[in-house]
């Protein structure tokens, strides 16, 4: 085998791998935890199943194509080099039909699954025990309600599997949007207008969203979780949080002081008297998974970070550091390290 020949084999065996790889990589993120290829509810599947359809179609497409373009460039190639000119087509009222009507063919029919799923969006199933939440984004976290429980809560939505969820959800600053990709779907969160979705989840999970609006600096970090539990469990959160007990001793009590004094001008915490509203609703907030709208898992560790230095986890975001001021100049807390462990302590404690 000659130089040339071995490096254009060797060439393309590359490129045959990277493909392959690159193929694996694609399947590999089915399992990711945002991903449309493992559909966790209805809207979800429909969406699914559109997508693959559509791939399926292209694939054949492309098979096709690159027959006939190869059966053309053989069977018609130019043996006369140019002494005679191929029958000439143009103006060909046939072949001009034929192919418009081939193409609008293929339209309707790459229509079908996308129209069927609009229908599916539209319509939420009867479900005399689907549950209706409201969620307003805000630059960079969410508000969620919950109208028929009376009970607010932020950045992680509770639901319970095997039930319709009704969504309504608007914005108080700027156009965010609400997306959970197992689930399916996303919905412009818009200030003056509420606009509507549902979900629902088939079986009890963590299933990620992720704000899908560019809205600011911290857009990428505008994260949410949707929570299906069992109806039990979720009856049992809904009563917890109608309920909230506060137990703050020694450590704690001493941060439910810090807390009323820095923060509570800011927070609602339900059972103490702090009933802010410009952030995030911290109600049983040692409950949850996650902290800072869904950027850390929810631990002591993650938790002193945020009250110390939020704008290290989420640039841009309105709410002071323990040194530093919020990104709209408002001034640090001056809470101390210990006032921080002792906030700690209260919030973690809440639940
Ligand atoms: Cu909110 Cu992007």
């Amino acid at each position: 085998m000659s130089g040339a020949r071995f490096r254009r084999l060797l060439l393309a065996l590359v490129a045959g791998a990277l493909g392959l790889a690159s193929g694996g990589a694609a399947l590999a993120l089915g399992t990711a935890p945002q991903t449309l290829m493992n559909p966790a509810g209805p809207q979800g599947l429909e969406l699914y199943k559109a997508m693959i359809f559509d791939i399926k179609g292209i694939i054949l497409l492309w098979v096709i194509l690159a027959f006939l373009l190869l059966y053309v460039v053989v069977r018609f190639s130019d043996r006369s080099h140019g002494k005679e000119l191929p029958p000439q087509v143009e103006g060909n009222r046939n072949l001009e039909i034929g192919w418009s009507l081939a193409l609008i063919a293929g339209l309707v029919i790459f229509l079908v699954h996308p129209v069927k799923a609009e229908f599916v969006f539209e319509n939420p199933p009867e479900d005399p025990n689907a549950v209706e939440v409201k969620v307003t984004g805000h630059q960079f976290w969410w508000e969620v309600e919950y109208p028929q429980y009376g009970i607010k809560t932020a950045n992680e939505i509770v639901i319970p599997a095997g039930t319709v969820v009704l969504v309504k959800t608007t914005a108080t600053d700027v156009i965010h949007s609400l997306g959970v990709p197992r689930l399916g779907g996303k919905n412009d969160s818009m200030p003056g207008r509420v606009t509507k979705i549902w979900w629902k989840a088939d079986q009890p999970g963590v299933y990620q969203g992720q704000c899908m609006q560019l809205c600011g600096q911290s857009h990428a970090r505008m994260y949410f979780r949707v929570v299906a539990k069992t109806r039990d469990e979720f009856d049992a959160w809904v009563k917890a949080m109608q309920n909230p007990v506060v137990k703050a001793e020694g450590a704690a009590a001493k941060g439910q002081d810090v807390f009323m004094q820095k923060c509570a001008a800011c927070h609602t915490i339900g059972g103490t008297s702090a009933a802010g509203t410009v952030g995030p609703n911290l109600t049983n907030l040692g409950l949850r998974t996650s902290i800072g709208g869904g950027i850390r898992e929810n631990t002591p560790e993650s938790l002193t970070q945020w009250i110390r230095d939020p704008q290290s986890l989420k640039p841009g975001a309105l709410m002071p550091g323990a040194e530093k001021p919020a990104a709209n100049g408002y001034p640090a807390t001056a809470v101390t390290q210990e006032e921080v462990d002792a906030l700690v302590a209260f919030l973690e404690g809440l639940k």
